[in-house]
């Protein structure tokens, strides 16, 4: 198997070759500036990894893995619209640098282009692919959709965060690596335990993400650190915060996710207390490490060789370190 800095190196050249400088340029330059800006890319790193996991050549996966991670960009674009965000992977958010009627379409073409990579697949694999494709991209819409409904609720509960970040965050993860299994043409078991896989370590990667968005390092974070307090986001550190909370804090809390002040700063200062207070923080570690160990199990039941597994493990080890 290759390793994770040889597939994110294919990925790259990958990127640099199909680089789009079509016309309109209003159209195509902010899909070219996003795709740039880079980012992780760990999802075209998991299809790849998925597909040699299979015993597949990796650049059979090449352009699954281009799909996925074209449509998170699409996402991501669509989303810093919604979150009202400023910044991304460092730079100015697409919405930002042009405008908003900018972002919604070169998004839109982002997602249709997503699914051109397909064609380059025989019908019975692109029937596959298409088909998990459709249901998670369906699935992010709604997980979308309810993280924007929460903003403006006070009674959301933990199992439905979870199913919020589940369907907008986690499904993409699974799908990514569903795609590798399915392009190798693994069995219907292995292509499902891979999915359930990268499900369990893409809750535990959201989870990351909105511990990240409180107490990130603002220097090397690459987005606003604090965005997701600014917006009034349910998240797990939120939804725990005000269930570990005394009534004081818990009066505190709720008033600061009632205001919307035009200096943010000690809003976010003020909730990032009360998170490590009432040991929100703590526990959102925790369950950070939960959702990994439980993608961890679903190993044990795959059908492939050690080292593979190890390869996959170390995967999920990483991620739970990183920072950005
Ligand atoms: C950000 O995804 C959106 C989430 C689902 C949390 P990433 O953290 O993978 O973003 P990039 O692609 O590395 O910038
Ligand atoms: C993003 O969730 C989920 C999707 C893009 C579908 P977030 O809103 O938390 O992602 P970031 O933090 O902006 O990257
Ligand atoms: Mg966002
Ligand atoms: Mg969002
Ligand atoms: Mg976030």
């Amino acid at each position: 198997m290759h390793s994770v800095s040889d597939y994110q190196a294919i990925i790259s050249d990958h990127f640099s070759d199909i680089s789009i400088s079509r016309e309109p340029k209003n159209l195509y330059e902010p899909i070219r500036y996003i795709l740039n800006l880079g980012g992780k890319r760990m999802r075209p790193v998991l299809t790849l990894m998925a597909a040699e996991v299979f015993n597949a050549d990796c650049k059979k996966a090449l352009a699954a893995a281009t799909a996925v991670e074209v449509f998170h960009n699409f996402s991501l674009i669509h989303d810093d619209i919604m979150d009202d965000a400023p910044l991304r992977r460092g730079h100015e958010t697409v919405h930002e640098k042009w405008n908003i009627n900018t972002g919604i379409l070169s998004g839109d073409a982002m997602l249709i282009l997503a699914y051109q990579y397909f064609e380059q697949y025989e019908p019975n694999i692109f029937r596959s692919l298409a088909k998990v494709f459709s249901k998670t991209a369906l699935e992010v819409c709604e997980g979308q959709q309810w993280d924007v409904d929460f903003e403006s609720r006070e009674d959301v509960t933990i199992p439905e965060y979870l199913k919020m970040i589940e369907y907008k965050t986690a499904v993409l993860v699974g799908a990514a690596m569903k795609m590798g299994a399915i392009v190798a043409e693994t069995s219907e078991e292995n292509a499902d335990l891979i999915y359930e896989f990268g499900l369990n370590l893409g809750i535990a990667f959201q989870l990351q993400d909105d511990y990240l968005d409180a107490f990130g390092d603002p220097e090397t974070f690459g987005k606003q650190v604090g965005g997701d307090i600014i917006e009034n986001k349910k998240t797990y550190l939120y939804l725990k915060a005000m269930e570990f909370a005394n009534a004081s804090e818990k009066e505190q809390l709720s008033h600061l996710f009632s205001i919307q002040p035009t200096d943010n700063a000690d809003k976010i200062a003020s909730v990032k207390t009360i998170f490590d207070a009432t040991g929100a923080s703590e526990v959102t570690q925790k369950a950070i490490k939960e959702y990994t160990f439980k993608a961890f199990d679903t190993l044990d039941k795959m059908q492939i060789e050690t080292d593979k597994k190890e390869v996959l493990r170390a995967f999920g080890e990483n991620l739970m370190s990183r920072n950005v």
